[in-house]
């Protein structure tokens, strides 16, 4: 099976790149993650792409340059898909447009609900019935491309902030590979 190289950007702990790796891993699965980017030098996500020998790209305080270096690498490990595994940095209109290829983010909303950051407080604010996450395309505005897929749970009244994020993520595991499936089917 040909899988495709993608690469994953991270700013934080890196659960969601744990599970593409180890997903990544299993004979079936059909990306191959041959580049990692942190916009944050502290990420612990950094650490995977460490322990499973993934190259990686450490952002400098200047995003333009670090966006050049990282189409110059992308085009050097032949990437045809990025995915955005908690990446808190809003990427450049120059640099989506210069990758012309997919780029797919992770949200932890239903979306269009919920743009941006904060959605747990949103969410538990508005007393929604439920929540989830979505896997969409990434366009030049934030948090709106093409939605590939959401899922959802219901809320309980005991949840807060760290149980709904625990639920959520929970669900992103699973999530961003099955919309991995769907795009490359
Ligand atoms: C994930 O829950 C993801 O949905 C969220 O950041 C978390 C990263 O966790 N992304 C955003 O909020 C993007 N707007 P992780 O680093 O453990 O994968």
């Amino acid at each position: 099976m040909v899988r495709i190289n993608t690469c994953v950007f991270i700013s934080g702990k890196g659960t969601n790149l744990n599970k593409l790796i180890l997903n990544s891993n299993t004979y079936n699965f059909p990306i191959k993650i041959r580049l990692v980017v942190s916009n944050n030098k502290n990420a612990e996500g950094l650490r995977l792409a460490k322990k499973f020998s993934i190259p990686y790209i450490i952002y400098s305080s200047n995003q333009t340059l670090s966006e050049n270096k990282t189409l110059i690498e992308l085009k050097k490990y032949n990437i045809n898909l990025i995915l955005l595994a908690g990446y808190m940095k809003i990427l450049t209109k120059k640099f989506i447009r210069s990758f012309r290829k997919p780029i797919l983010n992770i949200h932890p909303s239903l979306l269009p609900k919920y743009k941006g950051l904060n959605t747990f407080e949103k969410v538990l604010k508005k007393k929604e019935k439920k929540t989830g996450c979505t896997v969409h395309f990434v366009t030049e505005k934030l948090d709106d491309g093409k939605i590939i897929l959401k899922k959802f749970f219901y809320i309980d009244k005991e949840d807060n902030i760290l149980t709904l994020k625990k639920k959520t993520q929970a669900l992103e595991y699973i999530a961003f590979s099955e919309a991995i499936f769907r795009l490359i089917r």
